[in-house]
């Protein structure tokens, strides 16, 4: 008889993984670039930060001693999955953004303990993170599947598989990721959101929060230098995946707390005058000595802004909880009855 049970399953077995980043995705980039770098200001999507270079200075950030929002969610979620998982009943985590999951394991041991866990589906444009997290997360975790897809949390999410019998689900969308969109592009994804959640189903979302703008700006313009090169590495991408002619040295790393819009910005600036070419575009352009192109917004939060965010999607907040220190919130919310 060869017919497998779950419970005879290797771990390979117990992995799917689908992608949909394919050549379309090269248009996407042209895109990106073609509308944000002929603007008035120049722009870029931080999507684009996530290459395999990218992701790993990500990782970098994250141990960094300023950069403060992932030991806070990290604390949070050691002293509170178990009570985040008692309170949705959850079998089924789908992580937006997921990365190295390496905090999204403490909400899977704690569905493993409760004895809910069933299925992970991780959703990441950075391929080699899904299939390490996917592989890594099955060795660890008795049972458990992962359907994990390779692409853009914006443009696939119809792609998530369907709840598994209709049971309970935590969208998570972890780090504070949901702050890189802009005000309007935020509410309107949330709203995108909403429609994942069925009516016993959770989101799960990370926020920094507004502090001091010293702590935050020390946070994105780290002494050792790795948020710079973080930065940088996103003109690394267009030399290589567009045939552009940028010299990431030439630029300087600038992060800035916007006091009025409660965000930071980075920013590249030119040293001096720049003449680009994007080859596979035929886009010639200039900086000016000084010109800067925004890179990232990172929005930071108070608890008005959170519960404004989910009023405006249909969304209202069952619990915010936060770090000893007050800078990072991990906010449970659900579709408004
Ligand atoms: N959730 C992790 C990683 C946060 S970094 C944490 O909390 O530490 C942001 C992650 O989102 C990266 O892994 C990046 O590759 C991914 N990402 C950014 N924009 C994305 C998009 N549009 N679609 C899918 N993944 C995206
Ligand atoms: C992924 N995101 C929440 C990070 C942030 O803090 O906005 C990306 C980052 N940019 C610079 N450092 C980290």
């Amino acid at each position: 008889m060869d017919s497998i049970t779950a419970t005879t399953c290797t771990a390979e077995q117990r992995i799917v993984i689908e992608s949909f980043l394919g050549g379309g995705d090269h248009r996407t980039l042209a895109d990106d670039v073609l509308d944000g770098l002929t603007r008035p200001f120049k722009e870029l999507p931080p999507k684009h930060f996530y290459d395999a270079v990218g992701a790993e200075l990500f990782d970098q950030i994250c141990e960094l001693p300023e950069y403060y929002p992932t030991r806070c969610e990290r604390e949070i979620l050691e002293q509170r999955s178990a009570e985040i998982v008692a309170r949705t009943g959850a079998a089924e985590l789908v992580e937006l953004g997921s990365g190295t999951a390496a905090k999204t394991r403490l909400l899977l041991a704690a569905m493993h303990e409760a004895g809910t866990l069933d299925r992970y589906v991780p959703i990441d444009v950075t391929e080699s993170m899904v299939r390490a997290s996917a592989q890594r997360l099955v060795e660890e975790f008795d049972g458990l599947r992962v359907h994990g897809i390779v692409g853009d949390f914006e443009r696939h999410l119809e792609h998530v598989p369907p709840p598994v019998d209709g049971g309970p689900r935590i969208v998570a969308f972890l780090g504070g990721t949901i702050g890189n969109f802009t005000p309007g592009s935020r509410r309107r994804y949330l709203r995108t959101l909403s429609q994942l959640l069925g009516p016993d189903d959770f989101l799960l979302f990370g926020t920094d929060l507004v502090k001091d703008p010293a702590i935050i700006e020390a946070a994105y313009d780290d002494s050792a230098g790795v948020t710079a090169a973080f930065n940088r590495n996103v003109l690394t991408v267009l030399n290589r995946e567009l045939d552009a002619n940028f010299e990431p040295d030439a630029y300087d790393h600038v992060a800035f707390f916007d006091r009025d819009r409660e965000w930071i910005e980075m920013r590249l600036r030119a040293r001096r005058p720049q003449r680009i070419l994007i080859g596979k575009l035929g886009l010639r352009l200039t900086f000016a000595a000084g010109e800067e192109l925004r890179t990232e917004i990172s929005a930071k939060f108070t608890p008005e802004r959170i519960r404004g965010d989910l009023a405006a999607a249909g969304m209202e907040l069952v619990e915010s909880l936060t770090d000893q220190a007050g800078l990072f919130a991990l906010n449970l919310a659900r579709v408004r009855a």
